[in-house]
């Protein structure tokens, strides 16, 4: 473990890290079918705020495992992430044309590469995790993992519920469930893939799952904040959309300054959760705050 007892990469330089990685993980642009393949590339490289690898590096680290032992995980976890991306913003859902600052995949290409790229998105993150230089229980267990959080009772799960109450205004706890499963479920499987690729203990798993659950409602808190505050811009994506295909969202539910209250209760949990891991704690606080204060 050559890296383990070193201090954790600032996030500019994780981001960097990662980008290297998920470059190397993708096909080739020019390989055939290259439509198909630059679709994938344009998806994921280039843009996001790679929070899902930070927060699969930072609990890692917390955790004791050197970087290279994070990769496959980080990388795993964003491939799923781009994947929700490309087909939450198909005309048959969001409807959206813009996305990290640029045209979305269908727009760029069309609507059936765009499919295509996210399926293939998603089969990569798991030959990525299958291929992780990490005991083969460990490796198990990760696939497991993000298999779970992907799927009907994690991101899809969520999805469907979101697409099932656009134009009806659901029960609070309702939508804290569907903003848990869609959005939750991928922030929480990084947590626990940085976790299982440290080899991390009970203890240490239950309270990164207690930060994790409250960092996964905070960031879909603060999304839906932003689509009614932020700008397209700074976005990198249509601002007003939620209201304009009225969907079921935090300010629409119970308006902005509860919202923001919301969020503040959430930042408290997530700092709560944390105390027992002491100083190495401290990226994944930084993060925490990063998620309640993010303007993009
Ligand atoms: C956007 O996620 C979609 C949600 C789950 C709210 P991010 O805000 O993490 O998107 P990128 O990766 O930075 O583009
Ligand atoms: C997206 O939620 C959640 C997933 C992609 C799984 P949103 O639809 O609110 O995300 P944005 O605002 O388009 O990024
Ligand atoms: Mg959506
Ligand atoms: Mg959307
Ligand atoms: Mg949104």
């Amino acid at each position: 473990m050559p890296d383990a007892g070193a201090p954790l990469p600032p996030p500019a330089v994780l981001r960097a890290r990662i980008e290297d990685v998920l470059d190397a993980a993708l096909p080739d642009a020019a390989r055939e079918p290259a439509r198909l393949h630059a679709a994938m590339r344009h998806a994921v490289l280039g843009g996001g705020k790679r929070m899902r690898a930070l927060l699969a590096y930072a609990t890692g680290h917390a955790c004791g495992a050197p970087l290279d032992a994070l990769d496959d995980a980080a990388a795993a976890v964003e491939l799923v992430h781009a994947y929700s991306l490309v087909h939450d913003d198909l005309p048959a859902m969001d409807d959206d044309a813009l996305r990290r600052g640029k045209p979305t995949v269908h727009v760029a290409f069309d609507e059936a590469t765009a499919i295509l790229a996210g399926d293939a998105l998603q089969s990569l993150a798991f030959e990525r995790l299958a291929a992780a230089p990490l005991p083969a229980d460990a490796r198990v267990a990760m696939l497991r993992e993000l298999a779970v959080a992907a799927g009907s009772a994690g991101m899809c799960g969520g999805q469907a519920l979101d697409i099932g109450a656009t134009g009806t205004r659901m029960p609070l706890l309702d939508l804290e469930t569907m903003h848990a499963l869609k959005t939750g479920a991928l922030l929480r499987a990084a947590v626990r893939l940085g976790a299982l690729a440290a080899g991390a203990g009970d203890a240490e798993r239950g309270a990164l799952d207690r930060y994790a659950d409250a960092l996964g409602l905070a960031f879909q808190v603060r999304d839906d904040l932003l689509d009614v505050e932020g700008d397209s811009a700074t976005l990198g994506k249509t601002a007003g959309k939620d209201e304009a295909q009225a969907k079921a969202t935090f300010p629409a539910l119970i308006g902005v300054a509860a919202s923001r209250e919301r969020l503040l209760a959430l930042a408290a949990e997530m700092e709560a959760a944390l105390a027992p891991l002491g100083d190495r704690g401290d990226a994944l606080a930084r993060l925490a705050r990063q998620v309640v204060e993010r303007d993009h």
